[in-house]
C-alpha cells in the first residue's frame, strides 16, 4: 500500500441525529490514498448516513469534512463531486434504456458546436477510460439494462472515475452478485488502489474485507468503536467488534490483545 502521510479526507467529530436516533456519535476518520478501507457494522450501524454525509447527500449536525486545507460544514452533491468524491450507490443510478458510453458521460457529455452532442468524442473517451480500469465490455453502443452485474457496477465507477473521483465509496458492491462477477468488481476496486485513488467500501461480507482492504473500521450504534489494520485482525476480533464488545474483549476472545487498535 502507498499510504501518503497527508489523508485524502479527514472527517472530524460528526454527528447526526433524525429525531431522537442518533446516527452517528463522534465519528472522526482520515481516509488516505492508495488504499481500500472497509467500513463494517450492523444494520443501523450508521455506515450508509456517514458515506452520504460524504457525497453530499446529507448534512451533518456537527462535525466537519477536512480536503487539504479547506474545512467544510457540510457538502452539497454537486460540491463532493467537484472535490473529488464519488460514490457508487447500490442501485448505481444507471439508465437502463441508455447505452454503456451515455451513462458514463450522463449530465456531462462533450459538446460541440455549443450544443451539440459529441457522440464520437463519448465514444473514444468511454473506450479510454474502460480500458484504463481494465473493464471489459463487449460494445459501448450495448443497452445498460442488458447488461451483467458486474458490467453495471464498472459502468458506475468509469463514470465516477470521469467525474475526476479521487475518493470512490462503494455500498456493498457486491451484495447481489455471484462468484464470479463479485471477482470482477473485486479486481475493479484493487485497481482503483493501484492508481492512487482512495476507495472505501462499506460491507458485509467479512471474507472479502478481509482479501481486499488495507484497513477496517468498525462501527457500531453510530460510533466508530475501532479502526484496525486489516493484516493484524483477525475475522473473530472483528464479528466481535460488531456485535458491540469492547476492543479489548473482542481481542481477547479472539486470543491476542493489542493496544494498538484504535
Ligand atoms: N432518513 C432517515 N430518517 C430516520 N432515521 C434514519 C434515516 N436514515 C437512517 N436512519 C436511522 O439511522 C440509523 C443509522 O442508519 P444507517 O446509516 O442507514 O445504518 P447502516 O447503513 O449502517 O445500516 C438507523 O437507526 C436508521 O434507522
Ligand atoms: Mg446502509
Amino acid at each position: 500500500m502507498s499510504q501518503s502521510i497527508e489523508p485524502a479526507i479527514k472527517i472530524v467529530h460528526m454527528s447526526k441525529s433524525f429525531g431522537n436516533i442518533e446516527a452517528l456519535r463522534d465519528v472522526s476518520l482520515e481516509i488516505y490514498s492508495g488504499e481500500i478501507l472497509a467500513i463494517v457494522g450492523d444494520n443501523g450501524a450508521g455506515k450508509s448516513t456517514l458515506i452520504k454525509i460524504l457525497a453530499g447527500a446529507l448534512t451533518s449536525d456537527e462535525g466537519q469534512i477536512i480536503i487539504g486545507d479547506k474545512s467544510y460544514n457540510f457538502l452539497s452533491p454537486g460540491r463532493a463531486i467537484s472535490l473529488g468524491i464519488s460514490t457508487v450507490y447500490q442501485d448505481l443510478a444507471l439508465v437502463d434504456c441508455r447505452d454503456v458510453a451515455s451513462n458514463i458521460f450522463l449530465g456531462r457529455e462533450p459538446v460541440y458546436a455549443g450544443f451539440l452532442v459529441d457522440r464520437r468524442k463519448m465514444q473514444k473517451e468511454a473506450a479510454r477510460i474502460l480500458e484504463g480500469l481494465q473493464i471489459n465490455i463487449p460494445s459501448l453502443s450495448t443497452q445498460v439494462g442488458l447488461l451483467s452485474g458486474g458490467q453495471r457496477q464498472g459502468v458506475a465507477v468509469a463514470r465516477a472515475v470521469y467525474q475526476g473521483g479521487k475518493v470512490i465509496i462503494f455500498d456493498e458492491p457486491t451484495a447481489a452478485m455471484g462468484l464470479q462477477e463479485s471477482a470482477k468488481v473485486i479486481k475493479l476496486l484493487l485497481k482503483l488502489r493501484e492508481e492512487g485513488m482512495a476507495v472505501i467500501v462499506i460491507s458485509h461480507n467479512l471474507n472479502q474485507v478481509f482479501e481486499i482492504s488495507d484497513r477496517i473500521c468498525v462501527m457500531c450504534h453510530g460510533q466508530v468503536v475501532a479502526i484496525c489494520k486489516t493484516k493484524e485482525s483477525l475475522p473473530n476480533q472483528i464479528v466481535g467488534l460488531i456485535m458491540g464488545a469492547t476492543v479489548k474483549e473482542a481481542y481477547n476472545a479472539a486470543g491476542v490483545y493489542s493496544d494498538e487498535a484504535i
